[in-house]
């Protein structure tokens, strides 16, 4: 199953808002096969692993067992089901670390491969299973994208100036790392005055693959159209509370609710936005923290910077980050939420 999450792993980026899924077909010890869901829309990892097997070795495929990291699926979607193809293959055993959430599966495929005569076992590494899985998860279980927190701050504590002037706090190395997670996550949001301060123009230009959906969350509609993330050609959506409408790659959505950071979330549940990385500023992010609707949180300290007075950073969670990354000097620490609704 180890296996089977390293190979899902390689996926990252690639296959949202499908999951990461690796699969392994293995015969008396012997790993005679493997595979993983390598992009949106292909084949999925059982299809690629029982594809991958030698013809030397295909006769033993009715003896061997497939570990696969999530159930595999049982209806048509963009691919045949995959349960069909563990039947003709007349594989005897199956070993799910996690079932599906997908209401179109949702253990359906276990029911069908057990009715079957194939013995199925599942739960193996679950926590790890569903880590892997989490924004798949958390979209189809609790209705909203999975909500990753981000900000960098001085060593005393501050992630901005006070003023419109831009504070840059991370190095050329973490930079990088966040255009990293902008690939993974599928969308990027800021608030206004965040938008007027740094003009950012939210796109992932430092790392290979996809820029995520673009959001600026302008209540006014404040933000004027010279600011660079308007002159961006990828899509941006303007959360408001004036107009809906679009031209071009811009979306103007308006919602109602800007008590709570629930109508946000619903809106992006339905426009299929699987997870969300905010980018700040202090306010969102304290809107967002409040609401407990949030899963992750990445700081990232200069450990080097003092500036003695400026924006306050957010608290973070009274519990220790669960890791803590060293890079140049800066410290990125993470953090989960327990508490998460
Ligand atoms: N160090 C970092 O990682 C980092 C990251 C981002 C930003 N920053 C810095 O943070 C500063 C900006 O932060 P900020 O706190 O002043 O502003 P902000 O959070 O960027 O924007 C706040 C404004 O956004 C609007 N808004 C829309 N939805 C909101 C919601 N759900 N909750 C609260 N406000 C909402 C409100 O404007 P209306 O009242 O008009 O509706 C609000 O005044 C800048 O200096 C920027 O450089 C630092």
């Amino acid at each position: 199953m180890q296996r089977c999450f390293q190979l899902a792993a390689m996926g990252k980026g690639k296959v949202a808002p499908n999951p990461l899924v690796g699969a392994v077909l293995v015969y008396q010890q012997r790993v005679i096969g493997e595979g993983y869901h390598r992009c949106y829309g292909g084949p999925h990892a059982e299809v690629h692993c029982i594809d991958s097997v030698t013809e030397t070795d295909k006769c033993l495929i009715p003896e061997s067992t497939l570990y696969v990291s999530l159930e595999p699926c049982n209806h048509f979607g963009k691919t045949p089901p995959c349960t069909d193809k563990i039947l003709k293959h007349g594989i005897p055993r199956v070993v799910i670390s996690v079932t599906d959430p997908f209401e179109a599966v949702n253990g359906s495929a276990i029911r069908r491969l057990r009715e079957a005569g194939v013995e199925v076992i599942t739960g193996v590494l679950e926590s790890e299973g569903r880590r892997l899985v989490e924004a798949f998860y958390t979209f189809h279980t609790r209705q909203r994208p999975f909500i990753v927190l981000k900000w960098a701050q001085t060593a005393d504590g501050f992630m901005g100036s006070g003023t419109r002037v831009r504070l840059k706090i991370s190095d050329a190395l973490t930079d990088l790392l966040v255009h990293r997670w902008r690939s993974e996550l599928a969308g990027i949001a800021v608030g206004t005055e965040t938008a007027l301060a740094d003009d950012p123009l939210l796109t992932n230009r430092r790392w290979p693959g996809k820029s995520p959906v673009r959001i600026l969350l302008d209540r006014q509609l404040r933000v004027p159209s010279n600011q660079k993330i308007f002159q961006e050609a990828s899509p941006l959506l303007v959360m408001n509370s004036l107009r809906s409408g679009a031209s071009q790659n811009i979306s103007h959505v308006k919602i109602d609710d800007w008590d709570s950071v629930d109508g946000l979330l619903e809106s992006w549940y339905h426009m299929g936005i699987q997870s969300v990385l905010i980018e700040g500023g202090q306010k969102i992010l304290i809107s967002f923290m409040r609401s407990g609707k949030w899963d992750e949180l990445r700081v990232i300290v200069n450990t080097q910077m003092k500036t003695g007075a400026g924006l306050k950073a957010p608290d973070v969670p009274d519990a220790l980050p669960e890791k803590i990354q060293t890079l140049n000097g800066e410290e990125i620490r993470y953090y989960r939420n327990l508490n998460n609704t």
